[in-house]
């Protein structure tokens, strides 16, 4: 049985915020923004709408490119779920009219997607599930200080989704897999006074959001990313001259060019849309995929590497052959 990719599903708020808007908010420029990150624009979930809106969105999107086949796993990755308690994954299901099957939430930051893929592939062969659908979703908007400029710029808002199928036609995609943690940085990317430490974060005078130590995060998350690459194309029996394209999460276009020249792949051959979305956490990796998939970057038999790093500290990768007809 090989477990493959049938569909990918997008799903964008539809206010658009500008590097131009944001200097009328908050002390930056457009100028500082684009030659610091390479970001352009992000965008911003409406008033009425929660991160369950947002994976409904991209989920549905994958489910309908797809031809809706019925659906056996629903994972969703988030660090912004709608509350602490319950989990997001099965109020999506239930949007999607599905009741009975596993759903539930992975929690790892921006390597959120990469954990998730990894999870819902393991439990596909174990629970025997042959329609799962795995997507990324976040809301940073939601948590960010309204006055902080270094997060602001960053962050944006968005879902993605993979729809992955098991049966015994299928060609394996996934060839090569790495995760990773390290929990000494666990204070570098937080949200303080959201959980039971609250009240320990409330005395300690910490503000309930999220909090980025950039500069701290910046070197690490290179040499994380490079170093999981090379683990996870080491399980494949790839070398990185291999890979037809790298999809990096899209946290700062400055990480993306050092991680393409880490692993010295052109850059050229990096799914980068950086510059019209931001930072969306979990969602990066799959709505880059997905742009590649509309450009045209990204298609059949091409050797394809994941790699993300983030909160927890966490980091992530995976190699896959990118199958036949994957709709989108
Ligand atoms: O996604 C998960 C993992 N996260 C990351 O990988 C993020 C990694 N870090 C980064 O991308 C970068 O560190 C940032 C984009 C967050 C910041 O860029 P930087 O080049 O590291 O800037 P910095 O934090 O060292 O700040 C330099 C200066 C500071 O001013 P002073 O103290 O030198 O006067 C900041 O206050 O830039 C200032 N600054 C800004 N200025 C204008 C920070 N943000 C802004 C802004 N506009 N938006």
């Amino acid at each position: 049985m090989g477990i493959s990719i049938r569909s990918v599903g997008a799903y964008v708020p539809s206010y658009v915020e500008t590097n131009h808007d944001l200097a009328r908010q908050i002390n930056t420029s457009d100028e500082w923004i684009r030659s610091r990150t390479g970001i352009a624009q992000r965008y911003i979930i409406a008033p009425d709408q929660s991160t369950t809106d947002l994976a409904y969105g991209a989920a549905r999107a994958a489910l309908e490119a797809a031809g809706r086949p019925d659906i056996d796993l629903l994972v969703v990755a988030t660090a912004t779920p709608d509350r602490s308690v319950p989990a997001t994954a099965p109020r999506v299901a239930d949007r999607l009219g599905i009741s009975g099957i596993p759903a539930f939430d992975v929690a790892a930051v921006c390597s959120g997607f990469v954990y998730a893929m990894a999870v819902t592939e393991a439990l596909m062969r174990t629970l025997a599930r042959s329609r799962a659908l795995v997507v990324g979703a976040d809301a940073f908007s939601r948590i960010l200080g309204p006055d902080d400029r270094s997060t602001r710029a960053i962050f944006g808002d968005g879902a993605g989704a993979f729809l992955l199928v098991a049966d015994p036609d299928s060609e394996e995609v996934l060839l090569g897999r790495d995760l990773g943690s390290d929990g000494s940085g666990h204070d570098l990317i937080t949200r303080p006074s959201s959980g039971s430490a609250s009240v320990i974060d409330h005395l300690a005078g910490l503000q309930p959001y999220f909090a980025m130590s950039g500069k701290a995060v910046f070197m690490q998350s290179v040499r994380a990313m490079v170093q999981s690459s090379e683990n996870a194309l080491k399980d494949a029996g790839r070398t990185a001259s291999d890979v037809d394209l790298l999809v990096p999460h899209q946290a700062n276009l400055r990480i993306i060019n050092a991680v393409a020249d880490g692993l010295s792949i052109p850059v050229a051959r990096a799914a980068v849309n950086i510059d019209r979305v931001g930072n969306t956490v979990a969602a990066s990796i799959p709505l880059a995929v997905h742009d590649a998939l509309r450009a045209g970057k990204l298609r059949a038999g091409q050797t394809v590497l994941m790699t993300a790093f983030g909160g927890g500290l966490t980091w992530g990768s995976l190699v896959l052959s990118w199958p036949d007809n994957v709709a989108h």
